[in-house]
């Protein structure tokens, strides 16, 4: 599972508009076993996700075999749904140490509790000429027609005619389709190998699609790499179009397509939690521009799906499409992760390196990377009912291998998997391959050493009672208030099956209080000072959910006596679709005089432009923002607010900015 971090801009696709838009009918709740099948807008929320007993049994072997207490935390991974992969023909049928197909969908019935249904997750991963840009994972179909039609009648109508099967029509099937082969169609076509295998990667993805659609219970998600893959707009941009031709191509249209899902067996990090804005200057230089990004400006899977995702309905496919995180791999927990923001470092690269939590040397390296940790439990709606990452999965199973190395012994492999190796960026640097020394495992098969690290970096890290699926990442941060001294935030409740046993509030990366309520008012701050925070969640069994999106507040100016106006303003986003957003400001007298009138100030940290305001008069010139109080929302009693809004598009990073407030 390769994932090459080579830059190349391919033709874009003629886009002729036309073809259906796929309105899901939307269910919300769990659906009774005998109803007809329905296709539910979200199929993780109200299910459960199956439990593959073969997967169960390696881990269950190998927390016998190490038992104490890595061995208990170790035990805890079997209680998570991962992906089954269906990696070649003879995978539909089976063998003695692998169920087959049906026997995972009886297993999936036998799963199933009272009416809650359960989600099998499937990848569909043969196709011709597979893995075009490695050696690791290559398949047994040529890239020939030959392989193509065998592909169409040996692998996928086989596949589709069971999941067909009324029997297993109560079950969700969510199908993980193809990793990495339009990733490779659109950035390795300087590969022969890639550019032979495009057409029939283009074509055997389209027949998987008609025909997996055509089975009203199995739910389509195209695999879309990582943040850093296809981060960069000169790889996003033509892959949204390629995405949104072979979508066409099929014959329900974008319908076919139920979303999309990004760092399939890869470690990019959910979030950069002390690198949220990757166009921060440090040293006169944007972060995006130090060596490890190489101006990709998409740091973490968080801010790729987003901007991926309005990527894609701009090129046509319905705002409905629902996004997924393979989280099985990117935790980067243990003692390396960084615990709060380092801002000492005057470059950006040695700020990137104090701070980012991503331990890689180099952000191409993919082969059973050193360090990497199990990341957030598989989960749905991880940031709440309206954000379009609709769940988080574990679709490469912790501890099976990425792939082997040539050796004398072997000559099958791929020397990116070889400890000692190296790995080259496309511009000339070259970097270890990051592979676990002193092993060599083909892909698929059970890697004891890396599951032992993946659940000892574990983050959130494994502990507690286990079992929990760990609480939902905090929703709707706000900055309620502010004064010269304090800022007061609430947020929405986390959801957590073991239940939520508080909240950690971090001010610029520190830990700050842990609280039981969705609230809390940081005070003994500094007048006129820009502070950020974010909140995590903790339930009783120990887990700690991923940080909620971060706000950023400005604390008023001191010096309000003798009569003063003072004011400050506090900056809210209500709605960010990835390439524009809304925000709400609170203007807030702060001094002992009435206002007549007050204006906030602002500059962007990016390309933030503004489109429209209401309740201000606001002019932009360069990334500078003035917000002029109206005739009818100057004047304000000490104490009083009052509010203003506006509409602005951007790409890339949408950091809160710093707001200025003077009043007269
Ligand atoms: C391998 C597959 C394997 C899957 C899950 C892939 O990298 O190519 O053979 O089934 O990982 O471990």
């Amino acid at each position: 599972m390769p994932h090459p971090v080579l830059r190349r801009l391919r033709t874009a696709a003629a886009t002729a508009l036309l073809g259906a838009t796929g309105l899901l009918p939307g269910i919300g709740a769990a659906t009774p076993a005998h109803a007809a099948t329905v296709h539910v807008a979200n199929p993780f929320v109200g299910a459960t996700g199956y439990l593959n007993p073969d997967y169960a049994a390696e881990v269950n072997a190998q927390a016998a075999a190490d038992g104490g207490a890595l061995g208990a935390l170790e035990s805890q991974v079997a209680a998570n749904p991962t992906a089954v992969w269906l990696d070649h023909i003879g995978a539909i049928t089976g063998d003695a140490g692998h169920l087959g197909l049906q026997a995972h969908l009886d297993h999936a019935l036998a799963e199933q509790q009272g009416t809650t249904p359960v989600v099998f997750q499937v990848v569909i991963y043969d196709l011709p000429g597979r893995d075009c840009a490695a050696l690791a994972s290559n398949g047994e179909l040529p890239a020939t027609a030959a392989g193509l039609t065998a592909y169409e009648t040996q692998y996928i109508d086989p596949i589709a005619a069971i999941l067909a099967n009324p029997k297993y029509a109560g079950i969700r099937v969510a199908a993980v389709i193809e990793p990495d082969s339009l990733p490779n169609a659109v950035t390795n076509q300087s590969k022969p190998a890639c550019a032979t295998a495009t057409p029939y990667y283009e074509s055997g993805i389209e027949y998987a699609l008609d025909k997996l659609h055509a089975v009203p219970n199995v739910y389509d998600y195209l695999d879309i790499g990582h943040a850093g893959w296809l981060g960069w707009s000169t790889n996003m941009v033509p892959a949204g179009q390629e995405y949104a031709k072979i979508a066409r191509a099929t014959t329900a249209g974008f319908a076919s397509v139920d979303g999309f899902i990004s760092d399939t067996a890869s470690t990019t990090p959910l979030s950069e939690p002390f690198l949220p804005d990757s166009n921060l200057t440090v040293g006169g230089q944007p972060l995006k521009s130090a060596n490890f990004y190489q101006y990709n400006p998409e740091f973490d899977e968080y801010h790729y799906d987003t901007a991926m995702y309005s990527t894609l309905v701009s090129d046509g496919f319905p705002s409905t499409i629902g996004m997924l995180v393979d989280t099985s791999r990117n935790g980067w927990g243990g003692s390396a992760r960084p615990t709060a923001l380092n801002s000492g470092p005057t470059t950006v690269d040695t700020y990137v390196a104090a701070n980012k939590v991503d331990q890689k040397p180099f952000r191409g390296d993919w082969c059973n990377i050193n360090g990497a940790g199990i990341g957030a439990r598989p989960q749905a709606q991880p940031y709440g009912a309206n954000n379009p990452i609709i769940a988080f999965l574990w679709v490469k199973p912790p501890g099976e291998s990425d792939g082997d190395y040539p050796t004398a012994t072997h000559p099958h492999g791929d020397p990116h998997c070889d400890p000692n190796g190296t790995q080259t960026d496309g511009n000339g640097g070259t970097y270890p391959t990051d592979a676990i020394p002193g092993y060599d495992v083909p892909a698929g098969q059970w890697f004891p050493a890396q599951f032992q690290q993946l659940v000892q970096n574990a983050y959130p890290a494994f502990g507690g009672s286990g079992g929990s699926t760990g609480p939902t990442v905090p929703s709707g941060l706000t900055v309620t208030g502010t004064t010269s001294s304090s800022v007061s935030l609430s947020w929405t409740a986390s959801t957590d099956p073991a239940g939520v046993t508080g909240y950690s509030v971090y001010r610029d990366g520190a830990k700050i209080a842990t609280v039981t309520g969705t609230g809390y008012t940081d005070s003994g701050l500094s007048p006129a000072t820009s502070y950020q925070y974010t909140v995590t969640a903790q339930d009783a069994a120990g887990n700690v959910s991923a940080a909620s999106t971060a706000v950023r507040a400005t604390t008023a100016a001191s010096g309000g006596g003798g009569g003063n106006a003072g004011c400050s303003a506090a900056y809210t986003v209500a709605n960010d679709w990835g390439s524009g957003f809304t925000a709400n400001v609170t203007v807030t007298n702060t001094g002992t005089a009435a206002t007549k009138s007050w204006t906030v100030t602002w500059r962007w940290g990016g390309n933030q432009q503004l489109t429209n305001s209401w309740n201000a008069t606001t002019a932009q010139s360069g990334t500078a923002v003035t917000a002029a109080s109206e005739s009818y929302n100057g004047a304000l009693a000490p104490n009083a607010t009052t509010g203003f809004g506006f509409q602005a598009s951007y790409s890339g990073g949408n950091t809160a900015p710093t707001l200025t407030c003077t009043a007269s």
